[in-house]
């Protein structure tokens, strides 16, 4: 129980990574406050959570829009009297080529993954400073490496990188941790929810999620590295490789990437 009486909100906790590290907090010890945009899966995650033996609640809050951010960390203070830990991991990607794509597709994508990221981060920051507490950017491997018909995505992921790498600087000598996980393919909702062109529901996963890494073996990654208030955390074989390759080699990274996307099924580029 080494988070007990500590208080975690994670943003996006109705489904994958979100839900698996609402899971893995609370069984330590946290009461964890979760968020969502449907009242139903959020409160059928409750009730999941709750079967389990986790203290946990909640508040529908879209990632994006800043008044409901700062309701829902009111929300989590008026609940549990603190919050000693804020995980960012509400996120939707997209899949499209830029020059096919709707503006509004873009901006969507922006405003969750990387302006949800700085409200959220903006209306916990005085209780994490209070408590020395944590914060976690859950980027990607697209945080440091772009990949073709994701610019959107890719262009959200290195925002948070640079946001979240100047505000660990910015408090370092307040006590406060701030981890940035970058997580590999890791199997979930993300792709069949991920935006097309028109900002449509792509509705298929054009990658083979069996393949992938589990919720719960990311979330338990991160609870590690938060107890060790670790910088930084790549997972995967092939995401520790893209970042050593695209460091040293980017220019043939560049052809390695697009023919492997390439080869994705349903495509938009040969
Ligand atoms: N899966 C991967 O391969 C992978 C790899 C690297 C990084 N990641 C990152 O991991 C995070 C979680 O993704 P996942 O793979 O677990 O996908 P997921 O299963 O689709 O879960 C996404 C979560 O975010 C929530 N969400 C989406 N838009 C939101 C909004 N505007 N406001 C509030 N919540 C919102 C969804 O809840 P509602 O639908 O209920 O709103 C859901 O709970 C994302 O930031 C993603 O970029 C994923």
């Amino acid at each position: 129980m080494k988070l007990k009486d500590k208080v975690v909100v994670v943003t996006g906790a109705t489904s994958g990574i979100g839900e698996a590290c609402a899971r893995v907090f609370g069984k330590n010890g946290a009461k964890i406050w979760i968020t969502g945009r449907s009242q139903i899966k959020l409160d059928n995650t409750l009730l999941r959570l709750q079967n389990e033996g986790i203290t946990c609640a909640g508040i529908v809050c879209d990632a994006a829009d800043e008044s409901q951010n700062q309701l829902m960390v009111k929300g989590a203070v008026e609940r549990f009297g603190r919050i000693d830990m804020l995980i960012n991991n509400a996120g939707i990607s997209m899949r499209a080529m830029f020059q096919d794509m709707d503006l509004e597709v873009f901006h969507k994508v922006m405003n969750t993954n990387f302006m949800g990221a700085v409200y959220a981060t903006k209306f916990c920051l005085p209780e994490i400073l209070k408590n020395k507490g944590t914060i976690i950017a859950m980027s990607s491997i697209n945080g440091f490496r772009g990949t073709p018909a994701r610019t959107a995505y890719t262009a959200s992921k290195y925002a948070m990188n640079g946001f979240f790498e100047s505000l660990r600087t910015e408090v370092m000598k307040s006590g406060v941790h701030v981890l940035v996980a970058c997580p590999g393919f890791t199997a979930s909702n993300i792709r069949n929810n991920a935006l097309t062109a028109d900002g449509s529901i792509q509705q298929e996963s054009p990658r083979d999620e069996e393949k992938m890494m589990t919720p719960e073996e990311v979330a338990k990654a991160i609870y590690k590295a938060a107890l060790k208030r670790k910088r930084d955390l790549i997972l995967t074989r092939q995401g520790k490789l893209a970042s050593f390759l695209n460091k040293w080699m980017p220019g043939i990274m560049d052809t390695i990437v697009y023919n492997h996307m390439a080869k994705e099924k349903d495509s938009p580029f040969k």
